[in-house]
């Protein structure tokens, strides 16, 4: 595994993503088995990274989280849980009452890192980090970073917490560099914030791209790989794919360790 080092923090550069895990918008039972399946080999695997949101699967995700490291008898420490607080609730109380819930559902003292989900049109960024330093100093949340913010969003995010922000969490993959073009990956580098790329591999042509399967072949390893690789290659970038299956979840953290050349960089940059 490779890892940012951040303000004392090593944060792998792969994580697991849990959008879906336990159902989508609400909970479905019928996901239940698969989740926790999927949970069990990742901890299996070694990830360390699990990033979820209090509007997964209304909660469940978080449950099925915390049930998944309790039955593994996982050291709590040895994680870095990310969670996420849904545009509705940034008013001074609901933040902290939102918080708490996570940690109740999580079965957990603290989260690693807490985000603000979407930024609101007129969200008072007093007030809402008002309360998100509270839970700081509190020793609720480790860190506080934002998710899909522009750059003006982000550096207004950045000038109300107390604690550097760790993170931006957007879209970014091969095809969608719309967060490289207005600027936030390149703030990012520049200013010690990671830039979390999330659905790093839901694109339509990834399997049956000729220049993506070429390079694939030259590490024996897989399309969605190299998609994974190419993010991994980039200062200040980490990445969190979700997978149901045990076999992807075990490549997507093994991509990590694929050492693409300059040349190979350069061609998968230069697709889309
Ligand atoms: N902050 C936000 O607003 C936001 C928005 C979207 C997502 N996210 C986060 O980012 C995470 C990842 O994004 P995502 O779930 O949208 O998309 P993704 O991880 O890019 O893609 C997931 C899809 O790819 C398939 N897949 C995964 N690994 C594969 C592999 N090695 N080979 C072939 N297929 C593979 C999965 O199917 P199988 O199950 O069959 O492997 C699944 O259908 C989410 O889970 C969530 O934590 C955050």
């Amino acid at each position: 595994m490779k890892y940012e080092t951040i303000h004392g923090l090593s944060i792998p550069k792969i994580g697991f993503g849990m959008w879906r895990i336990g159902g989508d918008s609400y909970p479905d039972p019928s996901l239940d088995a698969d989740s926790v399946t999927a949970l069990r080999t990742a901890l299996e695997v070694g990830y360390t990274h699990f990033d979820t949101a209090e509007s997964y699967a209304a909660g469940h995700s978080e449950e099925l989280l915390g049930r998944a490291v309790r039955e593994m008898n996982t050291d709590r420490k040895t994680l870095f849980i990310t969670t996420k607080i849904s545009p509705e609730h940034l008013h001074y109380e609901q933040v902290l009452h939102s918080c708490q819930s996570s940690l109740r559902r999580l079965g957990m003292e603290y989260v690693d890192l807490y985000l603000i989900h979407w930024p609101r049109i007129g969200m008072k960024f007093d007030e809402t980090f008002r309360a998100l330093n509270q839970l700081v100093r509190d020793g609720k949340v480790r860190h506080l970073g934002v998710s899909n913010f522009n750059l003006k969003q982000l550096k207004q995010a950045q000038s109300f917490s107390e604690t550097p922000l760790l993170t931006n969490q957007v879209p970014y993959r091969l095809p969608d560099r719309s967060y490289a073009e207005n600027g936030v990956l390149e703030y990012c580098q520049q200013n010690d914030i990671l830039l979390t790329a999330y659905s790093p591999i839901k694109f339509r042509n990834l399997s049956v791209n000729q220049t993506i399967h070429t390079i694939a072949q030259a590490h024996s390893a897989t399309p969605y790989q190299i998609a994974l690789a190419w993010l991994v290659a980039q200062p200040r970038v980490i990445t969190i794919p979700m997978s149901f299956n045990p076999q992807h979840i075990r490549e997507n953290l093994e991509a990590a360790d694929i050492e693409l050349t300059e040349d190979e960089f350069n061609t998968l940059s230069g697709l889309y």
